[in-house]
């Protein structure tokens, strides 16, 4: 059991982490991690991966995996598994930690694999393929179970649990007053990231919105932001509805998008609740420039209302985007509805700080620091990210903070970009890199670091604050969602994109079924010894 004192310790470090602790040299045989340790030491009892550009998912000694959903499972009669599995939320169904209903967001789609469409048709998209687009993202909503005799975790077909949302699932907006002249949006896309609420629903971030309907401007026109899909040629969805944090029942699927915490791209929902059942929801804008938020709830069990704050990194304070108090805000906006709808250029006006692509978000479970990974900002200069710290300084519900670099990327560390990130019942991290596929396969600044990858970063015992590689993606894929069976034997971890460079000529994946398969974005159970042996 890791003692607090271990952990203070630690954190006592952690301020200068970036450049004191001798970097982790991830090359097998080559660092004091690659001796095989025994529990009772506290060192990591397995060796590291090293690097790799191989098309598969590697994993440490005594680690394994099976493939728990991949994309086009069917989940039942008329519902199939969505595209680019991102997010991972576990709902135990009666208590019951082996049995439970899995929440899976998916990000984005591929015209190449879902609708087919590729260079070779001359045509338009059709209605019919932009439809099979739209379905592929959203989120799934899946029973899946624990079945002790063969030892692994498997989803259960056709269960009255398992159901859509997708891009053409109609979804009313929590807020008093209609956006975009709509009280309901059609669909929900981009969903990244995402949270759990204290009261046990979902939370499912709409991130990249403006790839799928553009952006419009404060006057209602739209910006010449050229969208991905292409979607607008038979639909003419307002770019208004998208850029919300999405609330879900997990086992009713009934969903409302949360106008109280803003519009942006965002990427994760990280909540705690306060004593009196108010609850705080931090979530990041990754863009490059763009700013951290806290929101407040003001009803316990509801993030209908509340107040919305951005970070000011030089002056520790979460400012309000209150319209009522805040003078600069009355100035540009007619009321709270059009500040929430155009928060990226309220946040600017009261002085939020530009971050480099804050990512998701996690609390210490033991200090209940902040961790925000900013993944880069390449038209500056950063290409490897880092993590930050935020250590609240008046509660939970205050509005002044501190701040730090946990944990900063490069080629010393190990690692660049991170994105994914998740604690473990020990109070230690993991993590997942974010490294784009063009990025990997030639930029300079990238070379040596592998294919994205998970890695592990112990808070306590000999090896704490190490960096090491766990887990190692196919060609062009990055490793999403990493989260933890209730029971905490398996780690359920996302293989999202392999194979998203492929050509007409040439596939450049085919995880997870080899051969001359097209890739599938798959979820994965990861378990075994080494796993179990990080858990004691
Ligand atoms: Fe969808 Fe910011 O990653
Ligand atoms: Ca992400
Ligand atoms: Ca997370
Ligand atoms: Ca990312």
């Amino acid at each position: 059991m890791q003692s607090r004192r271990d952990f203070v310790k630690f954190m006592g470090r952690t301020g200068l982490l970036a450049a004191t602790v001798a970097p982790f040299i991830s090359v097998a045989g080559t660092s004091a991690m690659d001796v095989l340790l025994n529990a009772e030491t506290g060192q990591i009892p397995f060796k590291p991966l090293a690097p790799s550009y191989a098309d598969d998912l590697l994993l440490v000694d005594g680690m394994e995996y099976s493939v728990v959903l991949s994309w086009g499972d069917k989940l039942n009669g008329k519902d199939t598994f969505g595209f680019n599995n991102d997010y991972v939320a576990m709902f135990p169904i009666k208590g019951d930690k082996h049995d439970c209903v899995m929440w899976v967001n998916h990000e984005y789609t591929n015209s190449r694999f879902v609708s087919k469409y590729t260079s070779k048709q001359t045509e338009p998209k059709t209605l019919a393929q932009v439809n099979e687009e739209l379905y592929s993202v959203g989120g799934s909503l899946v029973r899946v179970k624990y079945d002790k005799k063969k030892g692994k975790w498997e989803y259960v077909a056709n269960d009255p649990l398992n159901r859509r949302l997708t891009g053409l699932t109609e979804i009313p907006f929590a807020w008093n007053e209609p956006i975009a002249g709509h009280t309901k949006a059609v669909g929900t896309n981009s969903n990244c990231a995402g949270g759990i609420t204290p009261w046990g629903t979902l939370l499912t971030c709409e991130e990249n919105y403006d790839d799928c309907w553009g952006e419009m401007d404060q006057e209602g026109k739209m910006t010449d932001k050229k969208t991905a899909w292409g979607w607008e040629a038979y639909y003419s969805n307002s770019p208004w509805h998208y850029g919300w944090v999405v609330e879900v029942e997990p086992f009713t699927g009934k969903a409302k998008k949360l106008v109280a915490l803003g519009r942006i791209a965002h990427e994760a929902a990280t909540t705690e609740a306060l004593p009196d059942g108010r609850c705080v929801v931090y979530t990041g804008d990754d863009h490059n420039d763009e700013c951290l938020y806290k929101f407040i709830s003001d009803k316990p069990n509801s993030l209908e209302t509340g107040m919305l704050y951005v970070a000011n990194m030089e002056n520790g304070e979460w400012v309000s985007l209150d319209w009522s108090k805040q003078e600069v805000l009355q100035k540009n906006f007619k009321n709270q509805t059009e500040v929430l709808i155009h928060t990226r250029k309220a946040a600017e006006l009261v002085g939020g700080t530009k971050l480099d692509r804050p990512e998701d978000i996690e609390i210490d479970p033991l200090t209940g620091n902040v961790f925000v990974a900013c993944t880069n900002n390449t038209p500056k200069g950063n290409y490897h990210g880092s993590i930050l710290k935020i250590i609240e300084t008046n509660g939970r519900d205050g509005l002044t903070f501190k701040h730090e670099v946990f944990l900063a990327g490069g080629k010393e560390m190990g690692f660049a970009c991170p994105d994914n990130m998740e604690f473990d019942k020990k109070g230690n991290l993991w993590f997942t890199s974010d490294m784009s596929g063009k990025a990997i396969s030639g930029d300079e600044n990238y070379k040596g670091f592998g294919n994205n990858s998970l890695f592990y970063v112990p808070f306590s015992g000999p090896d704490a604050g190490k960096v090491v590689r766990v887990a190692s993606g196919p060609v062009d894929s990055e490793l999403t969602g990493p989260k933890f069976s209730p029971d905490y034997k398996t780690l359920f971890l996302c293989v999202q994109h392999p194979g998203e460079y492929s050509t007409d000529e040439k596939l450049s994946s085919h995880w997870p079924l080899g051969g001359d398969n097209i890739p599938k974005p798959s979820v994965i159970a990861i378990s075994g010894a080494s796993l179990d042996a990080l858990m004691r």
